[in-house]
């Protein structure tokens, strides 16, 4: 059958570099021309148009943070690659790169083939894993090669949770191990060990509930540990990425870093930039309403979330991604009711960031900048560009239109994330996906899926 040329119509074309007027052909599952000014009229015979005029077209988001259909050391995360890839792409997002994650015992090539046989075929929108290294051993190391042949430029190491964290030289041998690749390690940045011990405090203080997590896991615990990890990077010369940055402290690890010269890329999240930690005290219909947002690290103070804000203006976040990690409140996450240490730690947003972005961010930022940060910055950081992240001939045909003009109200009834609450329930949305292309094919409308399935793969170099 021969596939029909797509012509996204009079759109303003988004780029991080400027925004200007013009049509987007797609032919199969690349993008064919970029024409500023339009096709002459009579080029569009036999083509299907889509008259895009109001909306800004993008390069498809990438959200480079998630983990879909994942055991985390207390129970299965609620969405699988089927209902998170579906439910990212309602939203825009077109590409997620998820943490494919080692367990103790297992090696790099086994969770690989694991992530594969839960991905494939089923999702909607591209996937692209990071391997998160557990077991960090010979085998491991020599394994590395093989990741990298896989097309997977990008690791992950814990410095917090006993079932998956390195110890600091394990972290420094695994820096050594991809610098000459130039590869890049994101690196969830928490002192494990205190927050061990202070998690055990703060129970035995008769602090049971939701808010006995912030208490546990306090600012100093992060920016210690992104402080640490600035010195092993300084050490080995190898890039790295700090995860879900969540506190001014750790903003000013990083700062202090950067002047160093240390290669150090900073992501955060919606929740940080959002949410403080008030919500904690939340008790809703049933006392334990707070749990929804039990994630590590936690929702922090105000100040910190103007001191996050402050930095995506001034250009120091290079991405920001949700680390989509949900679980039900009902059913799993209230199995910690008597205890905060047994709340599955994690939240859901794959579906929302780009709304959440662009309406928080709508009077201070433009569409150039959230291009970078929801799409192109992730695209380069993760050896991408410009097959994604990129609105050019030859590029692959995921692109994103967006409605700047469309209002509507987040809600956990009319999401497709699948999990039973939202934590940005009542949100007014200023902009929305109007349409949403993967490899060509048309995979969301208003915010509702087609029912296609072409999510591929994305191999990375
Ligand atoms: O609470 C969170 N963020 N869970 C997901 C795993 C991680 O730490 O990234
Ligand atoms: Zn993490
Ligand atoms: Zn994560």
């Amino acid at each position: 059958m021969a596939t029909v040329t797509k012509v996204l119509r009079g759109g303003s074309l988004v780029t991080p570099e400027g925004v200007f007027a013009g049509d987007v052909v797609l032919e199969g599952q690349r993008i064919a021309d970029v024409v500023p000014g339009g096709l002459d009229a009579a080029q569009l015979d036999g083509c299907e148009v889509f008259d895009v005029a109001g909306c800004w077209v993008f390069p498809g988001f990438i959200d480079a943070h998630t983990h879909m259909q994942c055991w985390t050391g207390m129970d299965w995360t609620a969405d699988s690659f089927e209902t998170g890839t579906r439910a990212a792409a309602c939203g825009g997002t077109t590409t997620i790169v998820d943490y494919a994650t080692q367990d103790r015992g297992m090696t790099l090539t086994q969770a690989l083939d694991a992530w594969h046989e839960r991905a494939d075929g089923t999702c909607t929108a591209n996937y692209a894993f990071h391997m998160a290294i557990a077991d960090w051993n010979e085998h491991t190391r020599q394994e590395i090669d093989l990741m990298r042949d896989a097309g997977i430029t990008s690791f992950k190491t814990y410095f917090a949770y006993d079932h998956l964290r390195l110890d600091d030289a394990q972290t420094m041998e695994v820096l050594e191990a991809i610098k000459p690749f130039d590869g890049i390690l994101c690196v969830h940045c928490e002192n494990g060990t205190l927050v061990n011990e202070l998690q055990r405090r703060v129970f035995e203080r008769g602090i049971t509930g939701p808010e006995g997590h912030p208490l546990s896991r306090p600012d100093e615990c992060e920016a210690e540990a992104i402080g640490r990890l600035m010195y092993l990077s300084h050490l080995t010369g190898a890039r790295v990425n700090v995860v879900h940055c969540s506190t001014e402290l750790g903003l000013e690890e990083v700062r202090a870093a950067r002047e160093h010269g240390v290669r150090a890329m900073l992501e955060t999240c919606p929740q940080y930039l959002l949410l403080d930690d008030t919500r904690y005290l939340e008790r809703g219909e049933d006392g334990f309403a707070g749990a929804k947002y039990v994630m590590s690290p936690p929702l922090r103070k105000p100040t910190d979330v103007a001191a996050l804000r402050r930095a995506v203006l001034a250009g120091e976040v290079d991405q920001i991604s949700t680390d989509h990690c949900s679980f039900n409140l009902h059913g799993q996450k209230d199995r910690g009711r008597a205890d905060f240490r047994k709340i599955p730690n994690g939240g859901p947003g794959v579906e929302h960031r780009p709304a959440l972005v662009m309406t928080t961010f709508e009077d201070d930022l433009g569409p150039m900048e959230f291009c970078r940060l929801l799409s192109t910055g992730a695209a380069r950081e993760f050896g991408m560009y410009p097959r994604k992240g990129a609105l050019a001939a030859g590029s692959d045909a995921d692109v994103c239109v967006w409605d700047p003009a469309a209002r509507w109200t987040i809600g956990a009834a009319t999401q497709h994330q699948a999990v039973d609450y939202t934590p940005y329930e009542g949100f007014e949305a200023h902009g929305r996906a109007r349409l949403v292309f993967v490899g060509g094919e048309l995979v969301a409308r208003d915010g509702e899926p087609t029912g296609a399935k072409p999510g591929t793969y994305v191999a990375r170099s």
